[in-house]
């Protein structure tokens, strides 16, 4: 039982807390406990002799009490797995020390002192990938959030900040590349054809943001002028073949640094910019200063093995993890409740990048679309938690996209209200006061509302309360005054089953009927639990475009009917309003025709409007082709589930196909029309192209659903002339959904050209675990005893398992065979790596908001899980809040 979140334990009594839980429960950390620690680390040397089995540390930290805190006798340093070779203070060898657990508790009865511990560690039976791992013969770590004390003893807490001197030492043959964070000070060979690097580190940092890598790597290299005339050098690190994909990684990189000096006024701070890339990575990349450690998938790109998406994902992991150099690093978290302080921001800013890079309207709709898809369900499940949560047991499991989307979100917001320049004095507000310290998300807010002259007493709401804010919006009229009736309701969740009306600022315009025209956007704030608002001067009930630019992260119930959503779906000049026009459009339908509420009368009417809709997007040349493709694409299965109270996923699957088909069969010259277009379009990365590509794989998809054997042949052609990776990868999705020959030929065409590359090759896995085709689960099934299977590689578990978790038709197979599996594999990997085991339970967590056949059949595996013996942390606490 998850003691934060029952409602009935009074907040912040420890003993009752203490009482309910057995001994082997890990403990519930809390937001309401914090406390400084009593000791200020302000220095810290490492020295490390590096060996893939066999590392030893030796760790010399100069500590001194810290008068901001109750002072205490003994020192706390966090361990995990550790022992202690030899514990020395100030020089002498102490015995004054013991183990409480993990923990390594020094006696110490001064107000300052040295306290050196030797540790020992073997990098190579870390399948965690949390701490110091070897990775591809190369040594690398990740500390984020609680892995530096998998490495040395140490208080691991963000608001221990210290300055770095690394020394490390090891063959050279091996390792002949040595990096850590900050300035190489000095070099030399040592004996036995090993050498040795020291590294500096002006600015102090908390342990998470420590960096080591060592191994035999190659640099794309670069150069940087800081606007104010310093010259930085910039290291892209991989493997020996894999420098010719670096390229895309590295404008982007200049970019974001150029972006974020004319945007945020942020400059770089250090004269060398280090980026590795590492194949055996939990997340996506890691901003330890003046090193970034990255996922391959986010560096590695070229045309032949990148699609588009993936070319994104580079552009905006490499200007994430940059950007957190001020957002993060400059600034840093107080304590890993305030994540969403730099993770929120941060996202916040790579979007904002992303869209000066690109298109602006599409990169808002690709960015709701994501939060819709994940947050949504987590913010309305059992995992709901506040962007600021109140309490964790193992925080790897709130790397969220509550956190990160959401959290973003709730910035964006606050620069909506703002405006842009106001927003601007707020962030030099917040750099300012706070550069060099442990912040909170409420320094953060205050920041906001000194500089950017803001009151956001009520605002704050949003860090507090989870839950997606429900919106309805109904509009009057009489007279020539329209009134529009705005409502909101913030739904209880876990912990919180009262909620208090947000402020919700919310874009809207209103469309006179006869024009088309309206009179200008508005920026209004639904501060309460009900509104009204009066507009005078519509001789006729005006069309209401609202939440334009999806101003806030909310769901909206408007009440329209489906002509004017047809009007707005082709008139309204607002393109994420457009988007969603068509979206509602289809959901409507949709939520219809699951129900069973349609009959064939009504369906062939709702078809015909939205086939007339996509027709008019098809035929539109305004538009340009990404947008089109955007708005060709059908809301996902999961967000028409996260619609419903309880959802039929098998009938959702149905409806949607169906629907598919009919508008593929509908349109099938126009999407052959579109598809011929496109396809003339040479290949380049401008946006001219991309989005010729983009309109081409989805008028394929559109015409696979209607004529599949029009499709196959099409796609068959399409992989066949391919000259890059999108083209090369849209053909092989349709085919994948579909029975044939060509499936099969193409699928071994495709491993034989791409055998050894590994991230082509997770391709290969993800798309056939991800396929239209009714027998995944079986091809999921055999591809996890193919060769190039391993549960050690976190790309190649997500490649398979998550590609299938993530797939409708086969996760939701009715006979529970989808749902055993992921049981099987997450007890299968917890051992090896909790911390992306844990990432697989939340789809089983969607159990209560589906029908109660496959409801029972996925409580079933969260309650085997539960049961087994020896789980981590990580597995226990999301199973556990999952079952509730
Ligand atoms: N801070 C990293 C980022 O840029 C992610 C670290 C994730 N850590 C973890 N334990 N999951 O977003
Ligand atoms: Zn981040």
């Amino acid at each position: 039982m998850d003691i934060a979140r029952t409602p009935s334990t009074p907040e912040g009594n420890p003993e009752m807390a203490d009482a309910a839980e057995s001994p082997h429960e890990p403990a519930v950390i809390r937001r309401s406990d914090y406390k400084p620690f009593a000791w200020r680390v302000p220095e810290v040397s490492l020295d490390f002799a590096l060996g893939l089995e066999e590392t030893h540390v030796t760790a010399v930290l100069a500590v001194e009490r810290n008068p901001q805190a109750d002072a205490s006798p003994t020192i706390h340093l966090d361990g995990d797995g550790l022992e202690p070779l030899t514990v020395k203070i100030d020089g002498e060898v102490a015995t004054s020390w013991s183990m409480e657990g993990n923990d390594l508790i020094v006696s110490l009865p001064g107000d300052a002192h040295q306290i050196e511990v030797t540790t020992k560690i073997n990098p190579s039976a870390n399948t965690a990938l949390m701490g110091l791992f070897a990775s591809g013969g190369m040594l690398c770590t990740q500390c984020e959030a609680e892995g530096f004390r998998r490495i040395t003893f140490f208080p691991d807490r963000p608001d221990v900040l210290s300055v770095y001197r690394v020394r490390m030492s090891g063959p050279k043959a091996q390792f002949p590349v040595l990096l850590s964070n900050g300035n190489l000070e000095a070099e030399g060979d040592g004996e036995d054809g090993t050498h040795w690097a020291q590294w500096h580190d002006p600015w102090p940092k908390p342990s998470y943001l420590f960096a080591l890598v060592a191994g035999d790597l190659i640099a794309n290299s670069d150069i940087f002028n800081t606007v104010s005339g310093r010259e930085v050098a910039l290291n892209i690190w991989v493997r020996e073949g894999d420098e010719g994909r670096t390229g895309h990684a590295m404008e982007s990189l200049k970019k974001s640094m150029r972006w974020d000096e004319e945007t945020f006024g942020r400059e770089y701070d250090l004269d060398l910019f280090n980026i590795v890339a590492v194949s055996d990575f939990n997340m996506g990349a890691m901003e330890n200063k003046g090193l970034n450690v990255f996922n391959t998938k986010y560096v590695l790109a070229d045309e032949d093995t990148a699609t588009d998406v993936d070319f994104d994902g580079v552009e905006g992991v490499i200007a994430h993890e940059y950007f957190h150099n001020w957002s993060g690093n400059r600034v840093t978290c107080r304590d890993w409740f305030q994540l969403s302080l730099k993770e929120g921001f941060t996202v916040l800013r790579d979007q904002l990048f992303s869209q000066d890079m690109g298109s602006a309207p599409v990169k808002r709709i690709e960015d709701v679309r994501v939060l819709r898809g994940a947050q949504f369900p987590e913010d309305s499940g059992p995992l709901a938690h506040p962007i600021r949560p109140d309490s964790f047991r193992e925080i790897s499991n709130f790397y969220t996209a509550t956190i990160y989307n959401k959290g973003a979100e709730v910035i964006r917001m606050i620069r909506t209200m703002a405006g842009e320049e106001a927003f601007r004095k707020g962030t030099d507000l917040y750099f300012d006061r706070h550069d060099g310290e442990a912040a909170t998300c409420e320094d953060f807010v205050k920041a906001m509302e000194d500089g950017a002259g803001l009151d956001l007493t009520q605002f704050r709401l949003w860090y507090s309360q989870a839950g997606t804010p429900k919106v309805s919006v109904r509009l009057t009229h009489e007279g020539d005054t329209a009134t529009l009736h705005l409502s909101q309701e913030v739904p209880p969740t876990p912990g919180q089953s009262d909620k208090q009306p947000m402020p919700i600022p919310i874009k809207l315009a209103l469309f006179d009927r006869d024009s088309g025209e309206h009179r200008g956007e508005q920026l209004i704030t639904l501060d309460k639990a009900q509104v009204s608002l009066s507009f005078d001067g519509f001789a006729k009930p005006p069309i209401l475009s609202v939440n334009r630019g999806f101003s806030a992260p909310i769901v909206v119930h408007r009440d329209i009917s489906s002509d004017e959503l047809v009007f707005l779906a082709a008139r309204d000049d607002d393109p994420f309003a457009r988007y969603e026009a068509l979206q509602d459009l289809v959901v409507g339908h949709l939520k219809d025709a699951v129900d069973g509420s349609l009959d064939d009368a009504a369906r062939k009417d709702a078809r015909q409007a939205i086939t007339s809709a996509i027709a008019a997007v098809l035929a539109d040349d305004t538009l340009d082709d990404s947008m089109r493709g955007e708005l060709l694409v059908l809301p996902s299965e999961s967000y028409l589930a996260e619609t419903m109270l309880v959802a039929d996923p098998g009938r959702i699957h149905a409806e949607r196909q169906s629907l598919r088909a009919a508008i593929g069969s509908a349109l099938e010259p126009e999407f052959t029309a579109v598809y011929q277009r496109a396809s003339q379009v040479p290949y380049s990365l401008s946006a001219e192209a991309r989005g010729a590509r983009k309109v081409k794989t989805q008028a394929l998809v559109y015409l696979a659903a209607g004529n599949p054997d029009l499709a196959a042949t099409m796609a068959a052609a399409q992989y066949d002339s391919a000259n890059n990776m999108t083209d090369r990868q849209g053909a092989m999705m349709v085919l994948c959904g579909l029975e044939g020959i060509e499936r099969t030929n193409k699928l071994i065409d495709f491993y034989n050209r791409y055998k050894g590359n590994a991230l082509v090759i997770d391709k290969w896995f993800a798309l056939q675990a991800g396929s239209m085709h009714p027998a995944a689960l079986a091809h999921v099934k055999a591809l996890a005893d193919h060769p190039d299977f391993t549960m050690k590689n976190p790309n190649r578990v997500r490649s398979l398992f998550m590609a299938m978790a993530y797939n409708p038709q086969a996760f939701h197979a009715e006979d529970g065979e989808g749902y055993r599996m992921i049981g099987d594999f997450i007890l299968a990997l917890d051992p090896i790596n909790p911390q992306t085991a844990a990432r697989f339970v939340p789809q089983l967590g969607k159990w209560r908001r589906i029908e109660p056949g496959r409801s029972a059949l996925m409580r079933e595996q969260l309650e085997r899980i539960a049961a087994a013996p020896g789980l981590s942390r990580d597995t226990h606490e999301q199973v556990s809040r999952s079952l509730g």
